[in-house]
């Protein structure tokens, strides 16, 4: 990563708790929280894995320029968004539960509820209906008046990831590696593409072995999910119980039968190790750090003018949007 970059990085700050809050809509739109967690729950219902896909967004929108929802905004003529990103294309999925969360809060309370505020209910919501911590959200974000996939390119980090790499990335928004290890517990729910996983299966680190860290008959089921010939976009559980939020996750960390290679790394690096097997013998203890990490993510904010979308795909029209130049101060620490 360019040292221009990671200044850049230091730009993103934790916002002051005084900014965003919870009961935030308590007057405005005291429905917010209690419509979108309808929409999750039928979301559920239609098609389990969208809430862990609708999960997933809080982590790809907020490491990029702060949690701005820039992630939902379409193409322009003139501007690239975050969907096309690299770690984004072919992969994030369900934006329509976004849409739908907001077509409802547009014919409750219109104009006021945040497409930023409206992923990190939707992402808290995701946890608690699967089994997972329930916990206060702090609202009261603005929506981004643009997007920039190449930031999502340079940020955003890879499978092949280790956790070395994967520390310094966190550390950079403040992010302790116990909370890497808690937030990317967030893989106990979902499910990854042959994509993500084939050069672990065939070829990790250009040695064309596969890892040494796949338990073999883990590797043999990869294997007959991801022959080399495969399509790429078939997709394999993240854990053994890909719908329920627990700690299975680590327990199969533990047992050599992480999905991902930038899972498995936090067992086989010492300084993350001792987190993974903390949470898989404990679950509260992983829900505890999770609730932290995610507060802690939610909080990434750039001092930058915002709005209430309308829709969340695209910024407002300029004869109706209501601009905030500096208007909601934010606080940079
Ligand atoms: C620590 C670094 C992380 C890396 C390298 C990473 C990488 C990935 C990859 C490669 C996939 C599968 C993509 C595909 O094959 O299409 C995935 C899925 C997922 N990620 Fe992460 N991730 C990380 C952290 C996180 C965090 C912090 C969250 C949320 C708090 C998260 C939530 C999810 C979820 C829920 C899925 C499954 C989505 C679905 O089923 O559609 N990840 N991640």
């Amino acid at each position: 990563m360019s040292s221009l970059f990671l200044i850049f990085l230091l730009c993103i700050t934790m916002a002051t708790a005084a900014q965003l809050r919870s009961g935030f809509y308590s007057e405005t739109c005291p429905e917010a929280e209690s419509v979108v967690r309808q929409v999750m729950k039928n979301a559920l219902i239609r098609e389990p894995r969208s809430v862990a896909s609708v999960m997933r967004f809080q982590f790809h929108d907020c490491f990029v320029n702060g949690c701005d929802a820039s992630l939902l905004l379409d193409d322009t003529a003139t501007m690239l968004g975050e969907k096309d990103a690299l770690s984004n294309i072919n992969s994030l999925r369900s934006f329509e539960v976004i849409d739908e969360a907001k077509e409802a809060l547009e014919r409750v309370c219109p104009g006021v509820v945040s497409c930023a505020d409206i992923i990190i209910i939707a992402a808290r919501d995701a946890v608690a209906l699967t089994g997972g911590p329930f916990w206060e959200v702090r609202l009261g974000r603005l929506d981004s008046l643009s997007a920039k996939q190449e930031d999502s390119n340079e940020i955003m980090p890879s499978p092949r990831s280790n956790a070395s790499s994967l520390i310094d990335l966190f550390h950079n928004y403040n992010l302790s590696v116990k909370d890497l290890v808690a937030l990317s517990g967030s893989h106990s729910i979902g499910q990854a593409r042959c994509f993500s996983v084939m050069f672990r299966l065939y070829n990790q680190s250009g040695t064309g072995q596969p890892d040494p860290a796949i338990e073999p008959k883990y590797r043999e089921k990869l294997d007959r999910l991801c022959p080399s010939n495969v399509d790429q976009n078939v997709t394999g559980d993240l854990d053994a119980t890909p719908r329920i939020f627990d700690n299975q996750y680590f327990k199969d960390l533990v047992a050599g039968r992480g999905f991902l290679n930038s899972d498995q790394t936090l067992f086989t690096f010492t300084k993350t190790r001792k987190f993974v097997e903390l949470f898989s013998k404990d679950q509260s203890e992983f829900f505890k750090a999770f609730v932290t990490g995610m507060l802690k993510m939610g909080d990434l904010q750039r001092d930058q003018p915002g709005e209430i979308r309308r829709n969340c795909r695209a910024i407002n029209g300029r004869h109706m949007n209501r601009l905030w130049e500096s208007g909601r101060e934010r606080i940079v620490i």
